[in-house]
């Protein structure tokens, strides 16, 4: 997969204006939801003219990262005679941006596009690095592929519009970064969460160094997923519950229990231990976790892309800005680590 460049506020415009009138490009197209084509394309058009455009519109929300919703843009895509030379503008927060690099790369054996992420969570995870897709029933980004866009652009203008759950869903992805690769990044957030504008761009040079040394995370890209064994694996069963949870609070959920398992099994110290836990409470409504649901939990584990030949694997930390990848992760240190959690919260 190729890398490609992330440009912030203002400096996009030229390449994007550049792209768009470039020879290679036959016909654009932007893809929004209902939100983002309300709230966020007149924001665009203002700062670039988007008159030449043709807007594909989706629903809003996870429930539509699906096949069937890819159907509907590579319908209308067909519809109008898209070639190869297509360019799909993804307007969005990360369910679109995943959805539309996914559905740019499947038609016609892939078209160009580029990723403007409208959320936090998207901004400083989900639009960069190439990973593509779409649920697969209650199994997260199942169906998929890496591919890079032709460039993300970032531009916090977005950020105006976004509710503040919102704002708290992405910084997770923020705290992440900091706890596996840079200990001052994570001070950074935890103590500064108001200078947005340079917390973004740190954050999006630390995951940009992790998958620039391993793209199609055959190693260290891993380490991207800490939080994500149990966050996903909660973030899926509450998917199938009445009760909502934002990924980025199922992923401040599962980072402390997996800095509990860290503790438990990597020696990570209990000053660490307290030093990550406490910020995150503070940051989040966390959820209280029935422990009648555990089993269920446990379960869904099994599903996480990272596990080999049957074995479930996480992410931990030897220290905070360390991690460690492929790290065994066993029922009997999950039910721990749910039991550290519990007394945490209550
Ligand atoms: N969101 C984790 C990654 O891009 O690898």
């Amino acid at each position: 997969m190729k890398t490609h460049q992330v440009y912030f506020n203002h400096s996009g415009v030229q390449p994007f204006e550049e792209l768009v009138k470039d020879s290679g490009i036959s016909k654009a197209f932007v893809l929004c939801d209902q939100i983002t084509a309300e709230l966020c394309l007149p924001v665009l058009n203002e700062l670039v003219d988007l008159r030449e455009f043709t807007l594909i519109l989706i629903p809003t929300g996870e429930s539509y990262k699906t096949i069937e919703t890819c159907n509907i843009v590579w319908a209308q895509l067909t519809k109008v005679n898209a070639d190869r030379k297509a360019l799909l503008i993804n307007l969005g927060g990360g369910v679109l941006t995943d959805l539309g690099g996914f559905a740019a790369s499947c038609y016609k054996r892939g078209i160009k596009f580029i990723n403007i992420p409208t959320t936090l969570l998207a901004m400083v995870d989900a639009s960069t690095g190439g990973k593509t897709g779409v649920d697969f029933g209650s199994f997260k980004n199942q169906i998929g592929v890496f591919s890079a866009p032709e460039f993300t652009w970032v531009h916090s203008i977005f950020l105006k519009s976004l509710p503040s759950n919102q704002i708290r869903s992405g910084a997770a992805e923020m705290i992440k970064h900091g706890l596996i690769y840079d200990s001052k990044h994570f001070d950074e957030v935890i103590s500064n969460f108001n200078d947005l504008t340079s917390l973004i761009s740190d954050s999006v040079s630390i995951k940009q160094a992790v998958v620039a040394q391993d793209p199609t995370e055959k190693g260290l890209r891993k380490i991207l997923n800490f939080g994500h064994t149990l966050g996903h694996a909660i973030e899926s069963f509450y998917l199938e519950t009445p009760a909502s949870l934002l990924h980025g609070e199922a992923i401040a959920v599962g980072m402390i229990l997996e800095a509990y398992l860290s503790h438990r099994e990597l020696g990570l110290s209990n000053n660490e231990l307290v030093a990550i836990t406490n910020p995150i409470k503070s940051f989040y409504d966390l959820p209280i976790i029935d422990p009648a649901d555990y089993q269920d939990i446990i379960e869904l584990t099994k599903q996480d892309k990272k596990n080999e030949h049957g074995s479930v694997r996480f992410v931990g930390l030897k220290q905070i800005g360390k991690a460690v990848y492929d790290v065994p992760l066993e029922a009997e240190g999950i039910l721990e680590a749910f039991s550290y959690y519990k007394g945490i919260i209550l």
